[in-house]
Formats: structure tokens, C-alpha cells, sequence
């Protein structure tokens, strides 16, 4: 049986573009059955539905809290049957009691080589700090930001004419490969949590 997967989103959605695509390859272990986004009009509903999967907008503004707007979001999971929950550039921070209810059923992808640049801008920082290599992370989600065991990494080299554009772009080709083969594991259940580390099998 194939995993039933919800992805949160915000924005343009390539990531995931990369997760529907993957989806419908034969053997893949797991199937995208619901796409929220809390951005009506955001591109990523237009790619969920030109690939058949159901979508809803759930806008978090008339939420009165943090903690109401993500209850929203649980139930509509929930009610889709979805056991892994991917956010695909969601921009909104959840809250704890939504992280602890997804415990090891929930994963981001951050562009950036976590621990280094957790939060945003992280290809300006990634420049201004000179490191040589810089790449993007799928990680478990635990109540703090981008922190969270590590299921997959890519590096790229960072390139002296460099902008935050073309690093960007470097970052965002891997993650279209790194989110994928961290859904596969995650679905094929061949990850095992030990402390703060993910332990690949198989
Ligand atoms: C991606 O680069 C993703 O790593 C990043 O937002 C972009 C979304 O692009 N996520 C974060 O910064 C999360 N804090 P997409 O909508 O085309 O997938």
C-alpha cells in the first residue's frame, strides 16, 4: 500500500512538482492525496491540480491563533487520510502541538546545509559568510526551527560570481532530487529515529 502523503505549501510549488512527479512513477511508495496552501492563488494549487490531487485553501489570517489555524489544517489531513505530511516552502511556523501530533510523520526541506543557516535568506547568508559549498537539507520537524534528524542532504559548490539568484538555483535543482529520495525512505518506512539522528536502513 502506498503512503498517503499531504503537502503543505505557500508559494510556486516546485518542490512540489518534484514530489507529484515522483508520485507517479511506477513503484514509488507513496502518493500525494491532499495540498494545502494558506495562500489563495498560490502557483502550487495550479500544479496539484493539473496532477489530479485535491486541494484546499486554508488562509491564516481569520485564524485567532497559531494553534487554531494549524487545528484546521490537522483536521483536513486527517480527514484525507494522510500519513506523511511534507511542507514544500509552507512559510508559516507550526506549532508545537501540530509538530508532536506528526512526530516522525512530518518533513521539510530548508535550502541550506542544516545546522548552518537555519531561518531565512539563507543563500545571502550562505555568500556573505563564504563557505565553499552550500546545498539544501530534508529533515524530521520538531518544534524548533529547521532543527530535526536529517534524512537527506545535496551539496553544490559555491562559485566566486555567485548571486543569491544563481546560488538559489544551484540549491533548488538538488532539492527537487534530495525531497523525493527522502519521501522514498520516510514511505518505506527505512527510517529509524535514534536521539536527534536518523538512521537510514537498507
Ligand atoms: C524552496 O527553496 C524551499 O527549500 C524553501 O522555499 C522554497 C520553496 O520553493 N523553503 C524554506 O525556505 C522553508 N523555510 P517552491 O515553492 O518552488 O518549492
Amino acid at each position: 500500500m502506498r503512503k498517503k502523503v499531504g503537502v503543505l505549501v505557500s508559494g510556486r510549488g516546485s518542490n512540489l512538482q518534484a514530489l507529484l512527479d515522483a508520485c507517479g512513477q511506477p513503484g514509488f511508495p507513496a502518493e500525494i492525496v491532499l495540498v494545502i496552501s494558506n495562500i489563495p492563488g498560490a502557483y502550487a494549487l495550479e500544479r496539484a491540480a493539473a496532477a489530479g490531487v485535491p486541494t484546499t485553501v486554508i488562509p491564516h489570517k481569520p485564524f485567532p491563533s497559531r494553534e487554531a489555524f494549524d487545528a484546521a489544517m490537522d483536521e483536513a489531513l486527517r480527514a484525507a487520510g494522510v500519513e506523511i505530511v511534507c511542507l514544500a516552502g509552507f512559510m508559516r511556523l507550526l506549532s508545537a502541538g501540530f509538530v508532536t501530533g506528526w512526530k516522525d510523520h512530518l518533513i521539510n526541506i530548508h535550502p541550506a546545509l542544516l545546522p548552518s543557516f537555519k531561518g531565512l535568506h539563507t543563500h545571502e547568508r550562505a555568500l556573505e559568510a563564504g563557505v565553499k559549498l552550500h546545498g539544501c537539507t530534508v529533515h524530521l520537524v520538531t518544534p524548533e526551527l529547521d532543527d530535526g534528524p536529517i534524512l537527506v542532504q545535496a551539496a553544490v559548490p559555491v562559485m566566486p560570481d555567485d548571486t543569491p539568484d544563481t546560488l538559489a538555483a544551484r540549491v533548488l535543482e538538488q532539492e527537487h532530487k534530495a525531497y523525493p529520495q527522502a519521501l522514498r525512505l520516510l514511505a518505506e518506512g527505512r527510517v529509524r529515529v535514534e536521539g536527534n539522528r536518523a538512521v537510514v536502513t537498507g
